[in-house]
């Protein structure tokens, strides 16, 4: 194995300056006004990808762009696929980060900005390793495809697409990913379970404009009222979700797996207070890290309707909604989960509303296998990398390509984060630890090693 450290030494400025490059641009892809940003962040990775003199391709979709590389095919050795994402959350609300969202600033050893960890910083360190072997090796050691995205926030449609037209194209025999996170400082993770999500907007009419509340509230429903209760129905106290069916595939937690997660040295009290709350809540009959890895759960992600502003609006809205998710485990199915959502909605909606039930995006639940030789090459990776061994975690973020990887390329997933959880990854102050951006780096370049002999034997 080359031995990277002068290498990487050196380049460490250079490399943090490439990566505050790419958070400069505001690539917000749930947002229409940013979509040519968003095309300019993949621009800038295909440049960067070109730069290391890969093949590149600049692929087109309905939406968003894709970029995709490819060094040389490496005969005899693996071929590895690395999937991230160059777009990024809405960095709202703006009023509340400390420096801007998108003029990346350092703190403390971390840098602040929307992307930095979600996942611009954790993408950049296989491009860095890539940079690395190319300059000291002029070489990989096995072939590296890159598939990068633009969409991954909004539900990754184009890529999914892009799968089923171009499957040959993706073939690999393991894909690498850095959008997780670490189990906590300094102890590096790797990730063999995501949840799914599935997400909705609900919108309700009432009358057909807004009406004074004393002249006509209590005379005709209120679509602000239908609305709470309507989504009161979906959860009950103990934190079981109601809609029809949503249970009958949850694969249940296993003894192992309960006692696994109960030997991780996980503090509730710390994880208490780093969130600023007084108590912890969810689904009960479950530890904390079973809900949040392991169980469903339903969040309301925002609500509308009715006066907002400042001062008592004496009102009764013509319109009100919310936007709205479950989080998902192996094996439950979106799409079903849709249809029972719908008859169930259209139950509860009172007389003199009208529904609408958008279907924004749906991902299942995935688990990676374990006991793989990419997997025991990984861990030796990041054990090289991080100076310690990884614990092996699940976490309940999304990442709705995961499974059609495994299963449309037949290839193993590494889900190797080098995030932590507090990173305020789609809130104000996003940061990535710029430690943990350099480690990453260096067990990139060790992967790219371990990977070429672990598929060898
Ligand atoms: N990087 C995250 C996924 C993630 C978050 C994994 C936390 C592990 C822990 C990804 O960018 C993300 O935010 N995904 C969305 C998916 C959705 C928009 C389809 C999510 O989980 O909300
Ligand atoms: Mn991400
Ligand atoms: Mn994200």
């Amino acid at each position: 194995m080359p031995d990277f450290r002068v290498y990487l030494e050196d380049r460490r400025r250079q490399f943090e300056e490439d990566l505050c490059e790419l958070l400069r641009i505001p690539s917000v892809s749930a947002d229409r006004r940013f979509a040519a940003d968003v095309r300019r962040a993949g621009q800038w990775v295909a440049d960067q990808l070109q730069a290391l003199g890969l093949k590149v391709e600049f692929i087109e979709t309905d939406r968003h762009p894709l970029v995709y590389a490819e060094s040389p095919p490496v005969p005899g050795a693996p071929v590895a696929l690395v999937y991230g994402h160059f777009d990024v959350q809405p960095p709202d609300p703006l009023d509340e980060w400390l420096s801007p969202p998108f003029e990346p600033t350092e703190r403390d050893g971390n840098l602040y900005a929307r992307g930095a960890t979600d996942d611009k910083g954790q993408m950049l360190t296989h491009l860095k390793s890539v940079q690395a072997w190319m300059e000291t090796q002029a070489r990989l050691p096995l072939q590296v495809k890159f598939l990068i995205e633009g969409e991954e926030e909004v539900g990754s449609r184009s890529l999914h697409q892009y799968l089923d037209q171009h499957p040959e194209r993706l073939a690999c025999d393991v894909v690498v990913i850095s959008d997780t996170s670490m189990f906590g400082r300094d102890q590096p993770a790797i990730t063999y379970g995501l949840r799914g999500i599935a997400y909705y907007e609900l919108r309700l009419t009432g009358p057909k404009q807004d009406l004074h509340s004393g002249t006509f509230g209590g005379s005709v429903m209120n679509p602000a009222n239908a609305l709470t209760k309507m989504l009161a129905a979906l959860i009950d106290d103990q934190g079981r979700i109601q809609v029809p069916g949503f249970y009958d595939h949850v694969v249940p937690l296993t003894d192992h797996e309960r006692q696994q997660f109960a030997d991780l040295p996980f503090d509730e009290d710390a994880f208490r207070q780093q969130l600023g709350v007084s108590a912890l809540a969810g689904e009960a009959g479950f530890s904390t890290l079973e809900r949040r890895w392991a169980r469903p759960t339903f969040d309301i992600n925002g609500l509308f309707g009715g006066y907002q502003a400042e001062g008592a609006k004496t009102v009764l809205p013509a319109r009100a909604g919310a936007k709205f998710s479950f989080r998902l485990v192996p094996n439950q199915d979106p799409q079903q989960i849709s249809k029972n959502l719908q008859a169930y909605l259209e139950k509860l909606c009172p007389a003199g509303i009208k529904m609408e039930l958008e279907d924004m995006h749906g991902a299942p639940g995935v688990r990676t296998p374990l006991d793989s030789p990419y997997m025991r090459a990984a861990a030796r990776a990041v054990e090289q990398g991080f100076g310690k061994p990884p614990v092996f975690i699940c976490e309940g973020g999304s990442i709705p390509v995961v499974l059609d990887f495994q299963n449309k390329l037949g290839a193993d997933v590494l889900l190797l984060g080098w995030g932590l959880d507090d990173d305020n990854t789609h809130s104000p102050n996003e940061k990535f630890r710029l430690a943990d951006f350099h480690r990453g780096i260096q067990a990139s370049c060790h992967l790219w090693e371990e990977l070429s002999r672990a598929g060898n034997v």
